[in-house]
């Protein structure tokens, strides 16, 4: 397999932009809480003030049978922790479908991996939804270790509307 992983370029963000749609059809999210636009993804990697580091699985385009060589991508940003300092904290790893299979997945997370302790991370952290067997065994195999099912840790975020209701309620 003649799989390069290479760091994304602003020019990758195009075919970046439809793999974050096919993930949100894997996840079964409506199209329109995907917010993220070409634009934001444009300035956000690649602006005064990158914002996450992305890497991309190019094969060669005769061995892809479709447009252009990309297959998948790891995209990644910092996040701190008080008790442990810099950790990576990986958003989206996806191989496209049909390319499953080959160690792609593998070599893109070796990758951020290897971004992640070269700038001093003390961790690489990922969310997956429960009913995603075989990413969890793909995780598991790659040393990841499941905080719900050893800690019982849960997952909580604040949408929009309710971030914008607290904010709203600090006086200072
Ligand atoms: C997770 C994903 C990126 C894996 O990509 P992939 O290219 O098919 O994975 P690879 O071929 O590189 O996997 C190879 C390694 O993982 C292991 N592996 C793969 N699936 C596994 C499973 N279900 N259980 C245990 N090990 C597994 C293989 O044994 C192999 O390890 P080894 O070489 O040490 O034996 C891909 O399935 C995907 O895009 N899923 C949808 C997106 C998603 O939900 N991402 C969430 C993040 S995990």
């Amino acid at each position: 397999m003649n799989c390069i992983i290479r760091p994304c370029t602003v020019k990758d963000c195009k075919v970046i932009l439809q793999f974050i749609k096919e993930i949100a059809v894997h996840y079964r999210v409506p199209p329109i809480e995907v917010k993220v636009t070409l634009e934001v993804l444009r300035e956000d990697g690649f602006g005064a003030q990158p914002q996450y580091d992305c890497y991309v699985a190019e094969l060669p385009p005769q061995q892809t049978n479709k447009e252009g060589g990309i297959v998948g991508y790891v995209l990644s940003s910092f996040t701190y922790s008080a008790w442990k300092g810099r950790n990576l904290y990986v958003d989206n790893l996806y191989v496209q479908p049909q390319f499953r299979g080959q160690q792609i997945g593998k070599r893109l997370i070796e990758k951020a991996a290897q971004a992640a302790v070269a700038k001093g991370c003390g961790q690489l952290r990922m969310h997956i939804a429960k009913w995603k067997t075989n990413e969890m065994g793909f995780l598991a195999r790659q040393g990841g270790q499941d905080l719900t099912a050893k800690e019982g840790w849960s997952l909580f975020h604040l949408k929009e509307d309710a971030l914008r209701r607290l904010a709203a309620r600090s006086k200072f």
